[in-house]
């Protein structure tokens, strides 16, 4: 069973009258991606603060490596963060404002260290060019390997690919999974749930300061995998027939009269006609097609909205 390194109960941010995060709970275990989706505003920054130990919660508790955290304990430090826009000096270069911060760290045998990381995010350890001549790629990059500093065992991203182009959102996310396969649990932010689904174990949907959902890949996959839904008089006659019958294997019982069918290639008629023959009633037959933005729009809402294909 995989260990939780970071668990976060009743986890709660307050501005003044602004409640930024409400009472989040979760559990990261090692190994993981974990994905943090929201949209602007929703707390992303503040909860991933909070984690990282850059900011006090108003109440809540945070473990950390199975301890209860408080204040500026040193396992803060065993966390790397990247938030928003890192902190670089323009007028260094690569190598020195990484150098600059390990120097901070007191860490012995620097150069070594350095040269790793520039050669794990895709930066040229002997380019000399300032960091205020880099492109936002190289940029958030070089932020990536500052954020990793002293070997951390959780790396916190901040929507690390917003306002990159399309080759610096690829670099990221090529960067990410070898991180990850490495053996570093990741947690990284984003308000685009398809880019987050490409990388992410593990969900969060974070809403006006709320976590109102929390899936496996599997879990947020099966949603949105394409699927027929029936309803009749009662599943447990039913699901022979779509067996037997019909040949289906990959289905869901969700309650005691609606069944998912996700062998979606078999028209709906023949679904109908088999189990009306067999008599079993069916009073609906539906066929679910749904994209991630949709299911995340619609998990916000809670109702069908204005949903576009
Ligand atoms: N230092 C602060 N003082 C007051 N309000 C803040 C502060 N930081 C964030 N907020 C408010 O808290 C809410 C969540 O912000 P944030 O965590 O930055 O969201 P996200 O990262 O998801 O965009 C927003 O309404 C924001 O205006
Ligand atoms: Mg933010």
């Amino acid at each position: 069973m995989s260990e939780a390194i970071i668990e976060v109960s009743q986890l709660t941010k307050q501005f003044k009258s602004k409640t930024a995060v409400h009472k989040a709970n979760f559990k990261i275990c090692r190994g993981e991606i974990f994905g943090l989706i929201g949209q602007n505003g929703a707390g992303k920054s503040t909860l991933l603060k909070m984690i990282g130990g850059l900011m006090y919660p108003t109440s809540g508790e945070i473990k950390l490596f199975n301890r209860t955290v408080k204040d500026s304990h040193p396992y803060f430090e065993r966390i790397g963060i990247l938030i928003e826009h890192a902190g670089l000096f323009p007028h260094y270069n690569a190598y020195e404002n990484l150098d600059l911060i390990a120097i901070s760290y007191g860490l012995t045998s620097r150069e070594e260290h350095i040269n790793k990381l520039l050669k794990l995010v895709g930066l040229d350890a002997s380019n000399k060019s300032k960091v205020k001549n880099y492109s936002m790629g190289m940029k958030q990059r070089l932020g990536i390997a500052a954020a990793l500093i002293g070997s951390p065992d959780v790396l916190i991203l901040d929507e690390p690919i917003n306002g990159l182009d399309p080759q610096g959102i690829s670099e990221i996310r090529r960067m990410i999974l070898e991180l990850n396969k490495a053996g570093m649990t990741i947690i990284i932010s984003s308000h685009i749930l398809e880019e987050l689904s490409k990388v992410a174990t593990q969900y969060a949907i974070l809403h006006q300061g709320e976590v109102i959902e929390h899936h496996s890949r599997e879990q947020l996959l099966l949603q949105c995998e394409d699927r027929i839904e029936i309803e009749v008089e009662k599943a447990s006659s039913a699901v022979p027939i779509l067996e037997q019958h019909l040949n289906i294997n990959h289905y869901k019982v969700i309650s005691e009269h609606v069944v998912y069918i996700y062998d979606s290639h078999i028209e709906n008629q023949h679904i109908i006609k088999s189990l009306v023959e067999n008599g079993v009633t069916v009073h609906s037959i539906t066929k679910h097609k749904q994209s991630l933005e949709q299911y995340y729009f619609l998990a916000r809402t809670g109702s069908e909205g204005d949903s576009h294909d």
